[in-house]
């Protein structure tokens, strides 16, 4: 897995070319962009600055559903028309957003302050480096790798917050040690070892994106096993996260992270030169979420609706089935705990 993972031989994904086509991620933007040549040129967009929030449900239920389908799904389907209809609804929105973008940079005083991802990408397209399909990809799939992994993780993250109230009564004495009364700064997020390790412990055992995918890109030998080019390989990171390397591996616990974990057995960004490129945003984000959030409540299930029974769909990536009424949860006001 490690080898596959940090090699360059593998930066590449599969999936049905007629479906990433359809949602306009073939050699295009960033996540299933298959030429790793014009991805190489992006990626290092994605590395720099911040996500949109919009709402991207019907575009990413078209990702989910379209991927993997086989070619004949894509001649004759209906669906197909539905989720063609889906990808390029969010890309004209897109293009209305990235336009007002441009117009506002050409009128700007002082460029530094308007510099962020998009203004990054529009200037390489200005520069001949991305196609105006590129930039509009980019800033699509910048939406979709960054709110729904995030916010399901935290969602999941609540959820063992409110089983575990011993882990809680932890974090909450660590965030009272270190901030006392004031607001988080970046400074603090060092030193918040407890949430950290919560962090990461909710990770590996309520992960969120479970499987990475890649493509031989040419004929290798791992471990005495012949791997051909072209090759479509599949790495259960979730199931890699449950072996013998945590000493409680079935368990939620933060025993696992108490002595430092080897990161070839711990990767639930990915990793390698395809890894997530949004990882420390996302701790960093998590962690302020956190820490903002159990300050103000203290956090119950509601009664018989903890993570095993919650319903979940595990498509390109684990998630709550939204659809069901059992996702609810308590947040009691700590002033409200305070006085009772
Ligand atoms: C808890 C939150 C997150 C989790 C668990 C997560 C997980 C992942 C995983 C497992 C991958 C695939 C890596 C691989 O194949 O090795 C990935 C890719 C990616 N992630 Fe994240 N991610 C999170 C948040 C974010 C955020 C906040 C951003 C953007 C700011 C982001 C942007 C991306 C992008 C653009 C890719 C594709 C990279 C490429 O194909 O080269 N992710 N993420």
């Amino acid at each position: 897995m490690f080898h596959i993972m940090k090699h360059g031989h593998y930066i590449s994904r599969f999936g049905s070319k007629p479906g990433l086509k359809c949602i306009g991620m073939h050699e295009n933007g960033i996540i299933f962009n298959n030429n790793p040549a014009l991805w190489k040129e992006i990626r290092p967009f994605f590395t720099k600055e911040n996500a949109i929030v919009l709402k991207i449900q019907n575009y990413f239920d078209a990702w989910q559903a379209l991927l993997l389908k086989p070619d004949i799904f894509f001649k004759f389907s209906w669906l197909y028309k539905k989720y063609e209809k889906s990808a390029r609804d969010l890309k004209e929105a897109i293009e209305i957003l990235i336009e007002q973008k441009r117009q506002k940079l050409s009128i700007v005083e002082k460029l530094d302050d308007n510099m962020d991802f998009a203004s990054q990408l529009i200037f390489a397209q200005s520069r001949g480096e991305l196609t105006g399909e590129n930039v509009n990809q980019c800033v699509l799939e910048m939406l979709i790798a960054a709110p729904d992994t995030l916010s399901v993780t935290v969602f999941f993250m609540l959820v063992l917050i409110a089983e575990h109230p011993q882990v809680e009564k932890a974090m909450m004495k660590e965030i009272q040690n270190v901030l006392s009364d004031r607001e988080i700064q970046s400074d603090d997020m060092p030193k918040l070892k407890v949430v950290e390790n919560f962090i990461l412990e909710s990770m590996r055992y309520q992960p969120v994106v479970d499987l990475v995918m890649r493509k031989a890109l040419q004929d290798d030998v791992i471990d005495g096993y012949p791997v051909k080019k072209g090759t479509n390989i599949i790495l259960n990171i979730g199931r890699m996260h449950r072996l013998e390397f945590f000493p409680k591996p079935n368990e939620f616990s933060l025993e696992n992270f108490e002595k430092s974990v080897p990161y070839r057995y711990f990767q639930p960004f990915g990793f390698g030169p395809r890894g997530c490129v949004g990882k420390f945003i996302a701790m960093v984000m998590m962690k302020a979420i956190l820490v903002t959030l159990l300050r103000r409540c203290s956090i119950r299930t509601v009664k018989g609706k903890g993570l095993n029974n919650i319903p979940t769909n595990n498509d390109l990536s684990l998630h709550p089935n939204e659809n069901q009424p059992l996702l609810e949860m308590i947040f009691i006001p700590r002033c409200n705990m305070e006085k009772s």
